[in-house]
């Protein structure tokens, strides 16, 4: 049985990870309206991304005897100004997770709960991972500047990404 700081801890987590998959939705939504289908590629691979993070803390919340507590979705923006703006606010959004999950683990170490501990380590290790994938694209968007041809490039490779559930 899990000790019920650590449950509403995980809950509180499944909650984010879902808004990260609402937020990620709502930017697939401007490249949808933008005509950048590469892009929408992109969030809507990150969208499957943070449902197989939310639905991994929901399975173990339930399997170490805890209850699963849904709660309401924060509104995600739905207002984005450009590409490179988009790749800002989930790199931000990202480091932001990161954050949380260094919180999580600060709990989990100060409840002495190791099997938690252990299953949070996939978790640390993701992030590490998000966080370079999004910087990347701040990147070279700020190295396009806004160039069209630039754009459509990277359009294009954005296109190529798929979703391979990770090996749990
Ligand atoms: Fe679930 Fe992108 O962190």
């Amino acid at each position: 049985m899990i000790k019920q700081t650590l449950q509403d801890a995980i809950n509180e987590q499944i909650n984010k990870e879902i808004f990260s998959e609402y937020y990620y939705l709502s930017m697939v939504a401007y490249f949808e309206s933008e005509d950048l289908p590469g892009f929408a590629q992109f969030f809507k691979v990150q969208v499957e991304e943070e449902r197989f993070h939310g639905m991994k803390f929901f399975d173990y919340l339930n399997e170490r005897g805890g209850k699963v507590i849904l709660k309401g979705i924060e509104n995600p923006k739905t207002d984005f100004e450009s590409p490179l703006q988009v790749f800002e606010l989930a790199y931000k959004h990202e480091q932001y997770v990161t954050e949380l999950i260094n919180n999580l683990m600060d709990i989990t170490i100060k409840e002495n709960d190791h099997a938690l501990r252990s299953f949070l380590q996939w978790f640390i290790d993701e992030q590490v991972e998000e966080e370079a994938t999004m910087s990347k694209y701040v990147n070279q968007l700020k190295r396009i500047n806004g160039n069209g041809q630039g754009l459509i490039m990277l359009d294009r490779e954005l296109a190529q990404r798929i979703f391979v559930p990770p090996v749990k």
